[in-house]
């Protein structure tokens, strides 16, 4: 076993006599364990008031993305013996969204974003009896995005989303691919007003930041670009 010292950011905005600050925790831990395990330990042993966000602790429901020593990541894919000191551990909320309180945010925005991209299947033509076919080729042209589990770490990791709040970012990006260049979709003409603008694909800089953040080993950056040509070849 050994001792991790956990530096937890604390902020409440609903008592603003309350600042923002960090408070320690000395927690025992197995090296095997994640970073989500320590903050169930000073959430059940040491501070009940702590908020975070959790749900399957699987790497699937993306809840409990949060900036762990710097770097946007899942708390419960976080393996303290994957970190340079796995004795020292910090732990921030997602930059760039609203904080409700502790490490939890508020992604109203996030989602708001993803809704304006139409993140679903848009074909007019009537069904066929039964359902719409797709070949293992056509699929696998959309498969890495399908990945993808709204954790939101790349949009919050993104430089360009944080100067520019009205950016869709790429996680909305990602999902506008995914439906633009499933064999099925006839929606692009739809969803073509708010990708073909400064704040659509055209504000992403290849900055990369998604990439890296991605718990999913997503190339965002590089749907992100697939969608570029499409719109600048009007292939569609
Ligand atoms: S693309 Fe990756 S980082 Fe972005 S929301 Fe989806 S899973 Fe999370
Ligand atoms: S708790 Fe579901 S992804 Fe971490």
């Amino acid at each position: 076993m050994i001792q991790v010292k956990v530096k937890v950011f604390r902020s409440n905005p609903e008592q603003p006599q309350n600042k923002p600050h960090f408070d320690e925790f000395m927690v025992e831990a197995d090296p095997k364990d994640k970073v989500l395990d320590l903050l169930h330990r000073i959430k059940w042993e040491k501070d009940g008031t702590l908020a975070f966000r959790r749900s399957c602790a699987h790497g699937i429901c993306g809840s409990c993305a949060m900036k762990i020593n710097g770097a946007n990541m899942l708390a419960c894919e976080a393996n303290l013996k994957n970190f340079k000191d796995p004795t020292r551990i910090t732990i921030e909320p997602l930059q760039s969204l609203p904080i409700i309180k502790d490490l939890v945010v508020d992604q109203t925005d996030f989602f708001k974003k993803y809704d304006i991209v139409k993140p679903y299947l848009i074909n007019r033509t009537p069904p066929p009896t039964r359902e719409r076919l797709q070949s293992p080729q056509q699929r696998q042209v959309i498969d890495e995005a399908t990945w993808c589990i709204l954790c939101a770490s790349c949009t919050t990791s993104c430089p360009s989303n944080w100067k520019n709040p009205n950016f869709l970012g790429p996680a909305a990006l990602l999902k506008s691919y995914r439906y633009n260049f499933d064999s099925r979709d006839e929606g692009i003409a739809e969803r073509i007003n708010v990708l073909d603008t400064n704040n659509g694909v055209w504000r992403c800089h290849t900055i990369f930041n998604c990439v890296e953040a991605c718990p999913k080993d997503i190339n965002i950056t590089w749907h992100i670009s697939q969608l570029k040509k499409k719109l600048v070849s009007r292939e569609y």
